[in-house]
C-alpha cells in the first residue's frame, strides 16, 4: 500500500510575547492511500497546528512533509504544479473557506472553473450536481454563506474544496458546532467520499466521530503522539492512559 502523504519529525514552534510554544513536538504521521486517519485529542493539543503543516499552509519549524514520496516543498513553493489541487483543506471554522461576499453556488462554481473547466455554464451545471450532493437545496445554494446554517456552511466548503477534485482531503473539526442531524448528514457524506476512494485526514476531539470514521488513529497530547494504532485497537484496549481517559469520557462507554 503506498504512504499518500508522511510527515516525517515534525515540529512547530511559535513564538508569542517573549514565549515559545511548542505546539508540535516531533510527530511522525502517515496516510496511507484509501485511507480515513484520524487525529483526537484535547483543545490545544496541536491537531489544527500540526493540520495546517500537512496541507503545506504552515510551513514547520523541523521536519519534512512528504506527498507519494516527495517533499512537498519545492524551492520556494510548497505543493506545486498538480499537487496543489491534490490535496485540500477545510478549516475548523468554515467562515474562513468562503468568501463572505460570494453566494455559496458562485463560490462553488468559482472552484470548479479554477480546476475543472473554462466553460461558465457547464460549471455551474457541475456545482449545482455537488452542492446537491452535498445535501444543500437550490434554494440554499443561492444564499450567502452568513445565512447558511452551520452544518450546511460545513457541507457548502466541503463542496468548494471537491472542486478541486483533490486525492486527500484534510478535514479540521468538520462536525464541530453543528447539531446530531446536521452531524450524521455529513458523516454519511463523508463515507460516499471514502468509498469514491477520497483519502481524508480527520482532525477531531469527537471520539465518537473518530471512531465511526477512520481506519487508524494518532492521540495527540501537548503537541505529542502518545499513543497510535487501528482505530478498533485504540477503542477497544487503549494502552496510554490519555488514551483511556479520552474514551472514558464518551458517555456509556467502557474500556474492555
Ligand atoms: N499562530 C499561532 N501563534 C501562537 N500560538 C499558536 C498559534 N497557533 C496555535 N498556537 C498555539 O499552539 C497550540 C496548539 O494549537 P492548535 O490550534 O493546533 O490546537 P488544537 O488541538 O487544534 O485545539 P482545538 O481542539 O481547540 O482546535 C495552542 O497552545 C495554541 O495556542
Ligand atoms: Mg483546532
Amino acid at each position: 500500500m503506498n504512504n499518500l502523504l508522511e510527515g516525517i519529525d515534525i515540529s512547530v514552534t511559535f513564538k508569542a510575547y517573549g514565549d515559545e510554544i511548542l505546539a508540535v513536538r516531533n510527530v511522525d504521521f502517515v496516510l496511507p492511500e484509501g485511507k480515513v486517519v484520524g487525529i483526537v485529542g484535547e483543545s490545544g493539543s496541536g491537531k489544527s497546528t500540526l493540520a495546517r503543516v500537512l496541507s503545506g499552509l504552515q510551513i514547520p519549524t523541523t521536519g519534512q512533509v512528504k506527498y507519494l514520496g516527495e517533499d512537498i516543498r519545492q524551492g520556494s513553493g510548497v505543493y506545486k504544479g498538480e499537487l496543489r489541487k491534490a490535496v485540500q483543506m477545510v478549516f475548523q471554522d468554515p467562515y474562513s473557506s468562503l468568501n463572505p461576499r460570494m453566494r455559496i453556488i458562485n463560490a462553488v462554481t468559482e472552484g470548479v472553473l479554477q480546476h475543472q473547466t473554462n466553460d461558465k455554464q457547464l460549471a455551474k451545471e457541475i456545482a449545482s450536481k455537488l452542492l446537491k450532493r452535498m445535501g444543500i437545496s437550490e434554494i440554499d445554494s443561492r444564499k450567502y454563506p452568513f445565512s447558511l446554517s452551520g452544518g450546511q456552511r460545513q457541507r457548502a466548503s466541503v463542496a468548494r474544496a471537491l472542486t478541486a477534485q483533490p486525492k486527500i482531503l484534510i478535514a479540521d473539526e468538520p462536525t464541530s458546532a453543528i447539531d446530531q442531524s446536521a452531524q450524521s448528514q455529513l458523516l454519511e457524506l463523508f463515507g460516499e467520499l471514502i468509498k469514491d476512494g477520497l483519502s481524508i485526514v480527520l482532525v477531531s476531539h469527537d471520539l465518537g466521530v473518530i471512531r465511526y470514521l477512520t481506519d487508524f488513529v494518532y492521540v495527540m497530547e501537548n503537541g505529542v503522539f502518545v499513543e497510535s494504532g487501528e482505530t478498533k485497537d485504540i477503542f477497544e484496549k487503549p494502552k496510554n492512559p490519555y488514551t483511556q481517559k479520552l474514551i472514558s469520557s464518551i458517555p456509556g462507554h467502557s474500556i474492555k
